[in-house]
């Protein structure tokens, strides 16, 4: 699976089966992991992998009571060296370092997509109930917990925003002239990110009646969040301004 696979194949699973998960699958996910790119390369992180089933249980507890939690086979507990960080980079180490988790994660869940794993990443956790479950030291915070393990089914999809929806050009709110040509090559995979469909429905939504317009922006944004909803009406408002213009 090349690497544009994995990102868009892979999904938070909360749904797993009983099947134990390779140890050799866990070790190229932490393997996967400390390819992160690190702040000045401290890498001050660590990995607590957990398969007790009595751990597992107690780690779904401190995650605000996730237990669908226990089902994943495997959990990863990465921590973060506060400490070392802090020595490094003064007041910024412990914010650098918490960026950095976010790559470190990633990493572990485009690996265990690509090899065959369900996975989520759970941050809604009591830092210092985790902490005790692991006999965690005072200066390493645990930042994240990485759940692993095979299911049988793939989770639902879930709604993404669109690139129009985000992207800004040379400066904030400078939305992408001509559209369709430049995400053309952004979109190229596979259509996952179908922006151009979009930027046709917004187009027609504009030239159609103001009533229509605003029945279309309440279907697009439907079951979507609300941020959305105000986000696609202040870009159908700037498409209008352009399509009067021309
Ligand atoms: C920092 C962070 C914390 C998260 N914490 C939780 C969590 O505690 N429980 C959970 O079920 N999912 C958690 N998630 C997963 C998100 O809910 C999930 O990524 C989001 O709904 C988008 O779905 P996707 O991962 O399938 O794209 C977390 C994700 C991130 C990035």
């Amino acid at each position: 699976m090349d690497v544009k696979e994995a990102i868009l194949l892979r999904r938070s699973s909360r749904s797993f089966n009983s099947r134990h998960v390779e140890w050799d699958k866990v070790g190229m996910i932490l393997n996967a992991a400390r390819f992160a790119p690190s702040p000045g390369n401290i890498q001050n992180w660590n990995f607590v992998v957990v398969r007790d089933d009595k751990k597992r249980e107690s780690i779904a507890e401190a995650c605000a009571e996730q237990f669908w939690m226990t089902q994943a086979r495997v959990h990863i507990v990465v921590c973060i060296d506060e400490e070392l960080a802090e020595d490094h980079y003064d007041e910024k180490g412990i914010a650098y370092s918490m960026q950095a988790v976010g790559g470190v994660v990633e990493n572990m869940l485009l690996e265990a997509t690509a090899l065959g794993l369900s996975s989520c990443w759970v941050g809604d956790f009591d830092r210092q109930k985790l902490s005790d479950i692991l006999g965690v030291p005072p200066h390493i915070s645990p930042q994240a917990v990485v759940v692993i393990g095979y299911s049988d089914s793939a989770p639902d999809a879930v709604d993404k925003y669109k690139l129009y929806d985000l992207v800004f050009l040379e400066g904030w709110g400078k939305r992408i002239e001509d559209v369709g040509m430049v995400i053309k090559e952004w979109t190229s995979s596979k259509g996952a990110l179908n922006f151009e469909r979009d930027v046709k429905e917004v187009k027609r939504a504009v030239a159609s009646h103001k009533e229509e317009l605003s029945e279309a922006v309440k279907v697009k944004t439907g079951d979507i969040y609300h941020r959305a909803g105000s986000r696609l009406k202040r870009g159908i408002k700037e498409l209008g301004k352009k399509l009067k213009k021309k």
